[in-house]
């Protein structure tokens, strides 16, 4: 009796033959792009950590995001810089706020053919720079006041649902965050407004440059009283579990890179819902710093992190990379 021969290189030998056992694909379509709108200027202007990534004016956002849809991108996940900061982050449910005004604005020039998320914090908005109301603790520390934060993150996402946004995504690592935001929701009769909830955010080095972009670094201490601890996976999984019980349509696992065994025990162990991955700032710094140094080839580069985050279980991907991908993926990336 002969053994049949065992060899997996058969299935590898020519292009399309790779291309036909392929197990993952990325597409534009699963894309979420991030655009930092600054209040008070009136060009965009670079952002050091994140070359090749601007912050824009509000006037401009309707252009950015026709050039974005040319090339497939439909999703954007709006963040507001402000240009004035009080205790508790009052020009986040401004009506007049800059999230508020660039929603209405895309919405009017670009209709309903775009998804507009917008990130439900208050760390651009605070003039301490934390992500919920500071007041003493009992042992008279300052620390973030759960309770008194959930009111106002539900008004900030009604604001922003009431300016137009599809879906609101807080990202405040606040206890209880989702319920009071689709309270609040309901209430106001938006019903049809999705949460896709940072449910299980880490504290993470690899925030750094978006701190320097949206100006949201704490003034004081860190947030690792409230973001979870790199240590931990199962704790992930508490995470998610609550947020779904309270109400989320979405849920995300934030950093990506470092955290693959996290998308993949949440998508495993929560496989009926749809989960984002937020390839974050760092990340992003991390590949360009490489690339310019010609240590990395850039579109190779972007392109296997952002598989292996599709491959891990991720359903949807919010990258700063998400232009040049698309980008890319029109001229045909060779990539089999
Ligand atoms: C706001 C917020 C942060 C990020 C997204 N929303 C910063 C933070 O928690 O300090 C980070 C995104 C990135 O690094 O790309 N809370």
């Amino acid at each position: 009796m002969s053994f049949p021969k065992l060899r997996p290189r058969r299935l590898r030998s020519k292009k399309v033959l790779r291309q036909l056992v392929s197990e993952t694909s990325l597409s534009v379509q699963k894309i979420v792009m991030p655009l930092f709108i600054k209040e008070g200027i009136k060009s965009p202007e670079p952002i050091t950590s994140m070359p090749g990534y601007l912050r824009y004016p509000v006037e401009s956002c309707p252009e950015v995001v026709r050039d974005s849809l040319e090339v497939g991108i439909k999703s954007f996940l709006v963040f507001g810089i402000p240009s004035y900061k009080d205790d508790i982050g009052t020009q986040a449910f401004s009506k007049d706020g800059v999230v508020q005004r660039s929603i209405r604005l895309i919405r009017k020039e670009l209709g309903d053919d775009v998804n507009l998320i917008t990130d439900v914090c208050m760390c651009q908005y605070t003039t301490h720079g934390h992500c919920g109301i500071i007041k003493r603790d009992r042992n008279g520390k300052l620390a973030v006041d759960n309770e008194a934060t959930l009111n106002i993150l539900s008004k900030i996402a009604v604001s922003q649902a009431d300016a137009g946004a599809d879906l609101v995504a807080p990202s405040s690592m606040t206890d209880g965050m989702v319920l009071a935001i689709r309270e609040g929701l309901d209430k106001e009769g938006f019903e049809d407004v999705a949460i896709m909830s940072y449910s299980a955010k880490y504290a993470s080095c690899f925030y750094a440059s978006f701190r320097e972009a949206a100006y949201s670094a704490p003034q004081f201490g860190d947030r690792r009283g409230y973001q979870m601890s790199f240590h931990n996976a199962k704790e992930a999984l508490k995470e998610i579990r609550l947020d779904i019980e309270e109400g989320a349509d979405i849920v995300m696992v934030k950093p990506a890179l470092a955290y693959l065994d996290i998308i993949n025990i949440v998508k495993q162990s929560f496989p009926e819902y749809p989960l984002a991955a937020y390839n974050v700032s760092g990340e992003y710094s991390m590949v360009k710093a490489a690339s310019e140094r010609g240590w990395l080839d850039e579109k190779r580069a972007v392109y296997e992190i952002l598989t292996a985050i599709t491959r891990a279980g991720a359903d949807i991907i919010i990258t700063y990379h998400a232009m040049d991908l698309a980008r890319w993926l029109k001229e045909g990336l060779d990539v089999f």
